[in-house]
């Protein structure tokens, strides 16, 4: 029997069933799948008397690659009876396969996650190839969902609920080894090949075995590893679990929470009717914003950035080897230190060999710690730091790619850095600058060769921070953008595209988010009320704390250069209400920010940083009222229009860069996905109608003009 997406043959007593979906690279549950599984099944149930062993198999590979994604982002709270309905009849199957009395082998061929650990789990005895590369997991709650296909269950009942946690609450993946040691699977084999002999051997050793053709958990005298929660060392553990979930979630993400009450609930009941809890809880997560937010964002628009769609066509792949970096500051330590670590030869030069050789030290200091945890060996680290040349001459840089500079934010000097070290290239090099406000065009008239010069944005600290905004000038031509996106995929970092305006993109929205919180002081608003609020709308630190961060006095020194660069154009800017704050409390009440000794907070030696008790006088309005669900959307709301203007001027250009872009690069809310799906999400009707309000009370920088709104409609995601 030949469906669309499963084979079934039947031999000499063994049926194989091979996961093999037409015109896909990959397996998933999708209808036809769920269909065929169906007729498969029956089939099975049909040949039963003349079935010795059942192997589940694949002829991708993979293994199998799991639920229908396309199918979460079309469902909505109406369809959460359907979806239900349709995760039951998959783990019927699933039951029927496995209860069958014959034996049943998975041979996994290659990785297995989320749905497809949860289908290789029929299998009583599951065979691995063990490649390092080869993955298992079940990472459903990076997406808002939980392994509700009987992931939750089994592996709560093999593991236990302590041990199980990690893999279903950190989604923590793991390789042939660690799956062979926890019993996930229970054989290793060298190469696929010899899965099918195995597995063969397996059959053929469980004839007239009960035991060896049950589950673990289906098997006489079962006792949950470490007891179910009605142990009372168990429940002890318990009382607290969900008040840290709480804790880090926030109340903001409901697939942990849902994650963590189906393995309880489920411990207490008996194996059908734990399946049937998680069921439940998955449907309910299926058909709820959150996840088709985070499916969205974390599945389609990271595949999007990772499959290079924002990457010119046509222009062969780069792969760096050599590149030099002008600065050995902040920034051009942490590049070098990104650049070592992926095997890419590192030119770092400063004013003076002592101040390249402190940038290198970073990178000494990064390795050291993981050295000393014994995360890494001394050979590699020194492997990594002799990739890495500091020097105070130009003339070292010869031969580089690429070269990035990372010297002080002043244009001049940035030109004259450009000027020198722009000789050194290789042929057909480019040039980058690292500025995180000059715009691009400007910056490349000191080049020889505007067509390769571009921005690529780094965030600090830049061994943490993912993402790098790759800002295309005016002249930057298709190739230098595709080399540029190639650079930053090797060292293992997110790449977004967009072209060149006044604070970028990130720099821009993000200066939205901590100048309203801003404006909410100047309003009298209390700096704890405008804090938290940030924090309960998800936003992983409140304005004013980052503006200490970042320095209150950067703030004024960019909202200068922009008044002279609208002086220049015979316009004049009018600074916002939360800019003017920020100006009074550098100016006025010299309060620079964090590195200048204080700004919004205070730093006491040793002890924890405090709000600046002044705030409460200086500002502090009496009887000023507010409503916390507005100061949490208009934290929101401001970030999303300032990108959907972005989106509408072509700063942006694909719906993909503005949510990876506003949620690694600005901490926006992982529960919205991001900026762009946060509009969509709700619908684009919600959204305006919300910002009407929000503009009429608290100013244009919450008004949509028909131009947003129509780029908003142009743009927006079909699945
Ligand atoms: N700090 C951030 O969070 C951040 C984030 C993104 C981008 N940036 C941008 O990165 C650039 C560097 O920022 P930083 O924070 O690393 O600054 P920094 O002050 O830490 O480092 C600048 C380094 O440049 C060196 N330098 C000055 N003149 C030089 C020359 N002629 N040749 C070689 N080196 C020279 C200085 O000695 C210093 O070591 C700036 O353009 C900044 O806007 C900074």
């Amino acid at each position: 029997m030949i469906t669309k997406t499963i084979r079934y043959e039947l031999d000499q007593g063994i049926a194989t069933l091979t996961f093999d979906e037409q015109g896909s690279p990959v397996n998933t549950m999708c209808q036809q799948w769920q269909a065929d599984l169906d007729a498969v099944t029956a089939q099975v149930l049909q040949d039963r008397a003349a079935i010795r062993g059942l192997v589940l198999a694949s002829a991708k590979s993979t293994f199998f690659a799991g639920a229908d994604l396309k199918a979460v982002m079309r469902s909505t709270a109406a369809d959460g009876p359907r979806v239900f309905a349709e995760i039951e009849r998959i783990k019927r199957n699933f039951r029927t396969l496995e209860t069958l009395g014959v034996p049943v082998v998975s041979c996994l061929n290659g990785s297995a996650l989320g749905g497809g650990l949860e289908l290789a789990f029929v299998g009583h005895h599951r065979i691995a190839v063990n490649n390092p590369k080869i993955q298992f997991g079940l990472p459903e709650l990076t997406l808002g969902l939980i392994p509700g296909g009987g992931g939750v269950t089994k592996m709560t009942r093999l593991l236990g609920l302590e041990a199980a946690q990690p893999y279903i609450l950190e989604s923590r993946l793991f390789g042939p080894e660690e799956a062979l040691k926890i019993g996930v699977v229970h054989e290793l084999v060298d190469t696929p090949d010899a899965l099918r002999p195995r597995a063969l051997a397996f059959i053929e050793a469980a004839q007239g075995q009960p035991e060896a053709c049950q589950q673990v958990w289906d098997r006489k005298g079962y006792r949950m590893p470490g007891g179910t929660a009605a142990n009372p060392k168990i429940a002890g553990l318990l009382s607290v679990a969900p008040a840290v979930l709480r804790q880090k979630t926030r109340g903001l993400y409901p697939a942990p929470e849902a994650a963590l009450a189906a393995m309880v609930e489920g411990s207490l009941v008996d194996f059908d009717t734990a399946m049937r809890i998680e069921s439940r809880y998955l449907a309910g997560l299926m058909t709820s914003g959150v996840a088709r937010n985070m499916v969205n964002t974390f599945f389609f628009n990271l595949n999007a950035i990772k499959g290079g769609h924002s990457r010119p066509k046509d222009v062969a792949t780069y792969r760096p080897k050599k590149v030099g970096i002008l600065g050995a500051g902040m920034m051009g330590s942490g590049i070098a230190y990104a650049q070592a670590t992926r095997g890419i030869a590192t030119v770092l030069k400063d004013v003076s060999l002592e101040a390249a050789h402190k940038g290198k030290a970073y990178t000494e200091k990064l390795t050291r710690r993981r050295v000393d945890k014994g995360q890494m060996t001394a050979q590699a680290q020194q492997d990594i730091l002799d990739r890495i040349t500091p020097t105070a001459s130009a003339a070292d840089l010869q031969g580089c790619e690429l070269i990035i500079e990372a010297v002080f934010e002043q244009r001049e000097l940035k030109a004259a850095v450009t000027r020198e070290a722009e000789p050194m290239l290789a042929e057909g090099g480019f040039f980058a600058s690292n500025t995180s406000t000059l715009p691009i065009t400007g910056l490349a008239q000191a080049s020889r060769d505007p067509k390769k010069f571009i921005g690529i944005h780094f965030f600090s600290p830049v061994d943490k921070m993912k993402l790098v905004e790759i800002i295309r000038g005016q002249d930057t031509d298709d190739e230098t953008v595709a080399r540029a996106y190639d650079y930053v995929q090797a060292l293992g970092k997110l790449p977004i595209v967009v072209n060149d305006a006044r604070g970028f993109y990130t720099s821009r929205t993000f200066g939205t988010f901590v100048m309203e919180g801003a404006a909410m002081l100047g309003e009298g608003i209390p700096a704890p009320v405008i804090e938290n609020a940030a924090l309960q709308a998800g936003m992983p630190v409140g304005p004013l704390a980052v503006l200490d961060e970042t320095a209150l006095s950067l703030s004024v020194h960019v909202l200068e250069q922009t008044r002279i660069d609208f002086q220049k154009e015979g316009r004049q800017y009018v600074a916002t209400p939360g800019e003017t704050l920020v100006e009074r409390m550098v100016r006025q009440h010299q309060r620079p920010g964090r590195a200048g000794g204080g700004g919004f907070y205070d730093y006491p030696e040793g002890g924890r940083k405090q709000l600046w008790p002044e705030l409460k006088t200086l500002f502090e309005k009496p009887g000023v009222e507010w409503d916390l669900q507005d100061l949490k959307d208009r934290l929101l709301y401001r970030q999303a229009v300032e990108t959907a203007r972005c989106l509408a001027e072509g700063v942006l250009t694909s719906v993909h860069d503005g949510n990876i872009g506003s949620i690694f690069g600005i901490g926006f809310p992982g529960w919205t996905g991001g900026a762009l799906q946060f509009i969509y999400g709700m619908g684009q009707d919600a959204f305006e109608r919300r910002c009407g309000e929000l503009a009429a009370r608290h100013g244009s920088g919450f008004a949509l003009s028909d131009a947003v709104k129509a780029a908003l409609r142009q743009h927006r995601p079909v699945y």
